[in-house]
């Protein structure tokens, strides 16, 4: 059997140049984190030429952007060197403090001096090690007694540094960026354990972090004459009770937290066993409660019903027992956040969302066309769709197993028309055949 060819982009072409139901490649050769994308890995990472695109197609300088499943902030950054406002909501303490820290006016003159006076003051390994998370047993399985000790006294230097809220984000920010690579956990996977038969051989973390801070500071130039400034609003809140007024918004762009999604928090673990307790998370009881608030989670509340529209593309009988309630919850809170998505998103308006669908030993599960679904019930219409497949630097390996495998993304483009039920379209659903060294995602 052959594959399929896809036209290939760098970056996409117009809307109208694309057809509907076309899938095409973004290549990722060209460099995807300029400004200050690359500050700290995230899961499910936009790459930046989604939301650039959907901002330069549907909104103007000056508009407003919103971004309620904003993650690390990707769509934020690219709405302030595009010269937008934004708003950007998670749940995720972290992805806040990562999306603060990619927008904020730092001040590179003050970083640069407290770079320089981090590097005077980091001179050791702390030997009274305390572990900074209540409830995490065995610290040492994650990191070595010397990295830990190192890693404490770079932690207590920035928390003790007399300097601007916005320069402790960032340094925090970088500090949090180094965890996982110092730490013994594999990161080749997004998952946060230790390997028992790949052995890690992780790298001193003072020279690690001063280097991290060197190219964060340097990211800062890149951004140039462009705004980093005060017309971002990050809100650490949910997507189904968004804190922002009626009508506000000119343009939604997202990605929202996929059926079955990875668990963002479970895998930023390391991450918050070291600053839990800045980001209101102390303990591991606060962390595994947090977790399950979470769109997508596989623990999430399970009194949640599935919408009826639902029902003519997933029959809940079709998944496994375990899954189930996860689906039911997914559904539900999506309904919930469509609702919410009508109320603030101006008339006539567009709103741009990213998936993936989802394989399962029974096929594909149409995913796409249940949440285009939910939304014509509040008032949104289906203006266009295209699908795309990238190779994702980040995640290496195939995501198998009982979550199903994410073949490609969906872009979907819908209207807000304003007023009760718009009419239903069904999204195409092509046959895709995969390369052998294809990597989903
Ligand atoms: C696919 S990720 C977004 C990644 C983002 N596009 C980026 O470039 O980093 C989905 C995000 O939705 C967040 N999330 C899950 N449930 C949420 C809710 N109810 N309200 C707001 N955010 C939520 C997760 O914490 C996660 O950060």
């Amino acid at each position: 059997m052959t594959l399929p060819t896809y036209r290939s982009f760098e970056d996409l072409p117009p809307q109208t140049e694309i057809g509907f139901g076309e899938i095409v490649a973004i290549n990722l050769s060209s460099h995807t984190s300029p400004f200050t994308h690359g500050l700290h890995r995230y899961p499910a990472k936009f790459i930046p030429q989604i939301p650039r695109w959907a901002i330069n197609e549907l909104s103007r300088p000056g508009e407003v952007i919103l971004d309620p499943f904003m993650g690390s902030g990707t769509s934020l950054v690219e709405a302030l060197v595009a010269d937008r406002y934004a708003h950007g909501i998670d749940l995720d303490p972290l992805a806040c403090l990562i999306a603060k820290a990619k927008t904020a006016r730092n001040d590179r003159e003050e970083l640069r001096h407290l770079h320089a006076r981090l590097a005077n003051s980091v001179l050791r390994e702390e030997e009274n090690l305390f572990v900074p998370m209540d409830g995490v047993k065995n610290f040492e399985h994650w990191f070595s007694r010397a990295t830990w000790g190192t890693l404490q006294n770079i932690r207590n230097n920035i928390l003790a540094l007399d300097c601007s809220e916005s320069s402790r984000v960032f340094l925090l920010c970088v500090f949090s960026s180094i965890l996982r690579r110092v730490s013994n956990a594999d990161d080749q996977t997004q998952k946060t354990y230790v390997s028992g038969t790949l052995r890690k051989n992780p790298p001193a973390a003072r020279p690690a972090f001063f280097r991290a801070l060197e190219r964060a500071i340097n990211s800062l130039d890149t951004v140039g004459s462009k705004r980093m400034d005060t017309h971002v609003r990050i809100h650490q809140a949910s997507a189904t009770a968004m804190p922002i007024t009626d009508r506000s918004i000119d343009l939604i762009v997202t990605s929202p937290p996929y059926l079955d999604s990875v668990d963002y928090m479970y895998n930023m673990m390391v991450e918050y066993f070291w600053l839990g307790d800045v980001l209101g998370i102390p303990n591991r009881r606060d962390f595994n409660e947090a977790r399950r608030l979470s769109v997508g989670g596989k623990k999430s509340q399970s009194n949640l019903t599935l919408p009826s529209c639902v029902s003519e593309y997933i029959d809940l009988n079709d998944l496994p027992d375990y899954r189930k309630a996860a689906a039911a919850s997914y559904f539900s809170s999506m309904d919930n956040h469509f609702r919410e998505a009508a109320r603030v998103l101006k008339t006539g308006r567009n709103y741009v969302l990213v998936i993936g669908n989802s394989q399962t030993e029974k096929g594909q599960l149409p995913v796409h066309d249940a949440l285009v679904s939910i939304a014509s019930t509040h008032g949104f219409s289906l203006q266009h769709a295209f699908g795309y497949r990238i190779r994702r630097h980040y995640m290496k390996f195939p995501r198998k197993g009982r979550g199903g495998i994410i073949l490609m993304d969906w872009v979907i483009v819908l209207k807000n028309e304003g007023r009760g039920l718009a009419p239903l379209r069904r999204l195409p659903m092509p046959e895709i055949m995969i390369s052998p060294d294809a990597v989903a995602h």
